[in-house]
């Protein structure tokens, strides 16, 4: 475990260590997705991302009973358009209201494999009673742009836009936020940048120490009391 100023990262498996962590007012999730990877031909060569994906199991799922309506008042997940049946009926039975939303990718991977072009990617937003969604009119639209994060920034295939991020931490309410998930800390930047105190779990140990380096130059940057 490791702490800047306020804010505590966990080295290790969610599934063992979230029901530990107790209540918080936000939960934002950027799981691994489970859809089909295969195939691309000539672009996969120069998309990297796609063979770190497979590498890391980043297209093999998660757990969704990690999703519990007890431990946080409202939460976002991101998913695979394949994922969404499964995700927005068990999302329907355990909260009071959610929306379907999204971000349009500026540069999505050119693999098709038989599907749509992956340039619009959803996340739902869903909550219960007292922790429903918050912010100012221009940032209560349902659609973010922005441009990809290579997957060579960070040496992780799935960073997501600070410009997504930011715009997803405005809008849910309370100050407490936590990431079971967190990569390569992208929420616990956006959080710090938005006065939140932010917890993070994440099981690889080089991605750990990533975002436990980009938490801690964005805390040096944004320090609030
Ligand atoms: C889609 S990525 C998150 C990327 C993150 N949003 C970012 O911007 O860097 C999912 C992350 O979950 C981690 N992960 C997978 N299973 C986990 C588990 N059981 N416990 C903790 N972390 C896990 C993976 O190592 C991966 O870094």
């Amino acid at each position: 475990m490791v702490r800047i100023g306020p804010h505590t990262l966990y080295h290790g498996d969610a599934y063992r260590l979230r029901d530990r962590l107790g209540f918080f007012d936000a939960e934002f999730m950027d799981p691994p997705y489970r859809f089909d990877n295969r195939g691309g031909g000539a672009f996969r060569k120069s998309r990297t991302g796609a063979d770190m994906i497979v590498a890391e199991k980043l297209d093999q799922g998660f757990d969704i009973s990690i999703i519990n309506p007890l431990r946080a008042g409202s939460i976002v997940i991101f998913c695979h358009n394949d994922q969404l049946p499964e995700l927005l009926e068990y999302i329907d039975r355990r909260y009071q209201r959610f929306c379907l939303l999204g971000w349009i990718k500026r540069n999505p991977s050119p693999m098709c494999n038989k599907h749509y072009l992956a340039d619009v990617e959803p996340y739902v937003h869903a909550w219960n009673h007292g922790h429903h969604p918050v912010g100012k009119h221009h940032d209560m639209h349902r659609w973010v742009t922005s441009g990809t994060m290579p997957a060579k920034t960070f040496k992780h295939a799935t960073v997501k836009p600070l410009a997504v991020m930011d715009k997803i931490v405005r809008n849910m309410a309370g100050r407490t936020i936590i990431d079971p998930f967190m990569g390569t800390g992208s929420t616990g930047v956006s959080a710090i940048r938005h006065g939140k105190i932010f917890t993070g779990i994440e099981k690889s140990a080089k991605h750990f120490a990533t975002a436990v380096e980009r938490i801690r130059s964005a805390w040096e940057q944004n320090e609030t009391p």
